[in-house]
């Protein structure tokens, strides 16, 4: 399972099978927690394995009674060493760096979890005094997450994930764009891509169908390449032109020509999208150099409603 694969396929699952966990892969999950990024390198972050079944569920008392408790076969319990921390980064880091260090080692374990074929949730909501009681947490450090484990029992509904470029300013805050293409410039090389798939495609089909139409005793009358299934010429029609005189093998005039049609509607559909394709690309450009020039600084209203024109376009 690739990086991605695990991140866009795990969820948080809370009824597990009896089946206890490996040994080998709750240390391999721990370990991955490890490997977290943390401020300053400080590593301040320790962790608890608990596999014994009652002490699990005797957790349920303290954690609102959530009934991942019953079933899970292991826990980790993540803990910050609040002393490290703020002894190298004051309240910032006794009350920031340490809940975000411990984060990142839990997403971390999750994701190490859910690779080696097993489920686990994030548990944030517990009786934090009762939990340090039963662990022996001392008070220069903190329980910042419990990580219920197991084999999965269930397969999670669908999750709605909001939509990235809803969550994604540009340049500062409030900045949004629907057609991100034209700030980012990264969709103009898929669309242009994308362009160049069509021409062949428009192309391919308008040379087969050429060669359908000249088969077989049927006369040509165009000036052009007939052969060219995209073309330039004033009516339009370069390529698949051509008063069909003769008839066309396995194919009766009406069909030919119902064909022939078809083609220059699609053409002409195809041309409209790469107009506009281009129209795109170039408003792109001129938003990222708008963009560009006002950097550092807080658009104007009237760039702000030319943005919001190019929305409209
Ligand atoms: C800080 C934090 C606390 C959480 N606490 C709980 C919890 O107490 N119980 C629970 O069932 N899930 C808890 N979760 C899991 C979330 O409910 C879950 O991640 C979210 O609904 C998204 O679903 P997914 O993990 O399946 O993608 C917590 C998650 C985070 C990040």
């Amino acid at each position: 399972m690739d990086v991605f694969d695990a991140i866009y396929t795990r969820r948080s699952i809370r009824k597990f099978l009896d089946t206890p966990v490996e040994f080998d892969k709750l240390v391999e999950v721990i370990k991955a927690g490890s490997y977290a990024p943390c401020a300053g390198d400080l590593q301040n972050w320790r962790f608890i394995l608990e596999t014994n079944r009652d002490r699990i569920r005797s957790m349920y008392h303290h954690t609102l009674e959530q009934e991942a408790f019953t079933t899970a076969t292991a826990a980790i319990l993540v803990v910050a060493e609040l002393d490290a921390a703020e002894k190298f980064y004051g309240l910032r880091g006794k009350r920031l760096y340490s809940v975000q260090n411990c984060a990142a080692a839990v997403q971390n374990i999750l994701l190490a979890a859910h690779a080696q074929g097993l489920g686990a949730v994030w548990i944030g909501a517990f009786d934090e005094n009762r939990i340090n009681d039963e662990y022996k947490i001392p008070s220069v450090a903190r329980t910042q997450a419990i990580i219920l484990l197991g084999y999965p029992d269930e397969v999670p509904k669908e999750r709605h994930v909001k939509n990235v470029w809803f969550l994604t300013n540009f340049h500062r805050w409030g900045l949004k764009y629907e057609h991100p293409h034209r700030v980012t410039h990264t969709f103009a090389d898929e669309w242009t891509h994308q362009r160049q798939v069509l021409k062949q495609e428009v192309s391919s089909f308008g040379q087969k169908l050429q060669r359908k139409l000249n088969r077989n005793g049927s006369e040509e009358t165009t000036t052009g390449d007939g052969a060219r299934g995209t073309g330039d010429t004033a009516d339009g029609t370069r390529g698949v032109s051509g008063e069909r005189k003769g008839g066309v093998k396995g194919m009766s005039s009406a069909a030919a020509d119902a064909g022939k049609e078809y083609f220059l509607q699609a053409r002409a559909t195809a041309k409209t999208f790469l107009d506009n394709l281009k129209k795109e690309e170039y408003r792109g450009r001129a938003a990222t150099k708008r963009l560009s020039t006002a950097k550092g600084r807080v658009p104007t209203t009237s760039e702000k409603k030319s943005v919001r024109g190019q929305k409209r376009a």
